[in-house]
């Protein structure tokens, strides 16, 4: 026999059992989105190395050791996009967007790529939904982009949602915090992990999220940049969360709260839910508002956040089932090509129709009516004849096949199962 083939490690196969979950999370979504004014954006799955280099930053995790990075025939290094945000202030760039009416404001839902260790809720390539609003540097921005996950997790009904929110200051009042704070790791050294004591220089806010106890003892008492952030700074985090308050949007102010991506500047923030396991980030985002720069662009600031979905569908007990067949045509082998013109007529009247093809006897087809949980059956006889089934009631009654549609629409009444 052939050596059978599997997805690759960290991947998975969405089959139909877990898709229809899928969609409803992904109009949920959209719903939210229609109603705010925000445009579906998509962009290439993969971009130049350079982007997310320069985008998310050299000395992030997702730069340094996570992305799915190879050279193609023409020489040129690409990526397969571990994050959306950069790309979308490339796109915001490369179309002109801030001739635009500003903020111009995005969603998008599709597939990233990280080279994490793969475990519960930590996949190779997973997907995303996401917003950005760019060319706004108003607090009215982020807490839209807040009340709006908060929104589409609570409509989910996502149990045990936990919001954290900080400010990382801007690039310069977060320079000076940062030698404060390598000043505080470089006094308790010998105290820290090999992996923090290495970053000092590079990257000491990392440091916040290490799990190891020397490391936690040590940040127990590190300055903390939300204590350090300018007047503007300051009164910016104040009116959002003064927005936050009047939305009824609870929130845990957590000066610990440090985010993956080198890109923000003021407001960070990410939901949690207490029925994942280690990997509880639901989601998160913040401000950014030196990227479109850094990617070549006129000054412009930004703010957005990113959900996934398969952490999104883990914390979730259940969501509504695929909805069931209206109809089951049954028919025997003489009149099958019959049964299959009244399924195309009863599919372009809207319903949900299906019929045998697997060759089964009346007794099979009467079975994987059942089984498909089709609310009603059509039954085609030898002479010509028909009735309709209401598979609920058990109750069977003649069909004139010349109103086939307006019959199994109105026995029974509405069609059962349809959502
Ligand atoms: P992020 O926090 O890196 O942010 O990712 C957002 C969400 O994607 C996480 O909270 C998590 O639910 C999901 N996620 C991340 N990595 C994995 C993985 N390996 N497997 C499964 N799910 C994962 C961003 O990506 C930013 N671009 C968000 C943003 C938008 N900031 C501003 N605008």
């Amino acid at each position: 026999m052939a050596e059978r083939f599997q997805a690759p490690r960290g991947t998975f196969d969405v089959l139909p059992t877990s898709s229809h979950a899928r969609a409803q999370v992904h109009d949920a979504a959209a719903e939210i989105f229609a109603r705010a004014g925000y445009g579906r954006v998509e962009t290439p799955i993969f971009e130049s190395t350079e982007l997310f280099s320069r985008g998310v930053g050299d000395a992030t995790d997702i730069v340094r050791k996570e992305m799915f990075t190879f050279t193609d025939q023409g020489d040129r290094s690409l990526t397969l996009r571990p994050e959306g945000t950069a790309p979308i202030a490339r796109a915001y760039v490369e179309h002109g967007m801030h001739k635009l009416a500003q903020p111009v404001k995005l969603w998008y839902s599709g597939s990233y790529f990280r080279h994490e260790r793969p475990q519960a809720g930590r996949f190779h390539q997973f997907n995303q939904i996401g917003a950005e609003s760019i060319g706004s540097d108003s607090p009215l921005v982020d807490a839209e982009l807040i009340v709006l996950l908060d929104g589409f997790l609570r409509e989910l009904g996502v149990p045990g949602v936990r919001l954290r929110l900080s400010s990382l200051g801007t690039t310069e009042t977060r320079a000076t915090y940062r030698e404060e704070l390598r000043k505080h790791l470089r006094a308790h050294e010998s105290e820290l992990s090999h992996d923090v004591r290495e970053r000092i220089d590079e990257n000491p806010l990392r440091a916040f999220d290490a799990d190891d106890e020397g490391t936690k003892g040590v940040m127990e008492s590190a300055p903390m940049m939300v204590d350090r952030l300018d007047r503007d700074d300051a009164e910016h985090l104040a009116e959002v969360r003064t927005l936050l308050d009047q939305a009824g949007v609870t929130y845990e102010l957590d000066g610990t709260l440090v985010r993956g991506l080198d890109y923000y500047t003021r407001t960070v923030f990410e939901f949690e839910s207490s029925s994942l396991g280690a990997q509880s980030a639901l989601g998160g985002g913040g401000r950014y508002d030196g990227l479109v720069a850094a990617l070549g662009g006129p000054a412009t600031p930004g703010c957005g956040w990113a959900a996934g979905i398969e952490r999104i569908l883990l914390a979730l007990d259940e969501l509504g089932p695929a909805p069931s067949i209206d109809v089951f045509v049954t028919a025997p082998d003489g009149r099958r090509d019959r049964a299959f013109a009244i399924v195309r007529e009863l599919r372009g009247a809207g319903l949900r129709a299906e019929l045998d093809q697997a060759g089964r006897s009346i007794k099979g087809q009467m079975k994987q009516a059942d089984r498909v949980g089709a609310g009603r059956v059509v039954i085609l006889d030898d002479e010509g004849g028909a009735a309709v089934r209401d598979m609920k009631s058990g109750e069977q009654r003649e069909l004139d096949l010349a109103r086939v549609v307006e019959a199994v629409s109105t026995n029974g009444g509405e069609a059962d199962g349809r959502s």
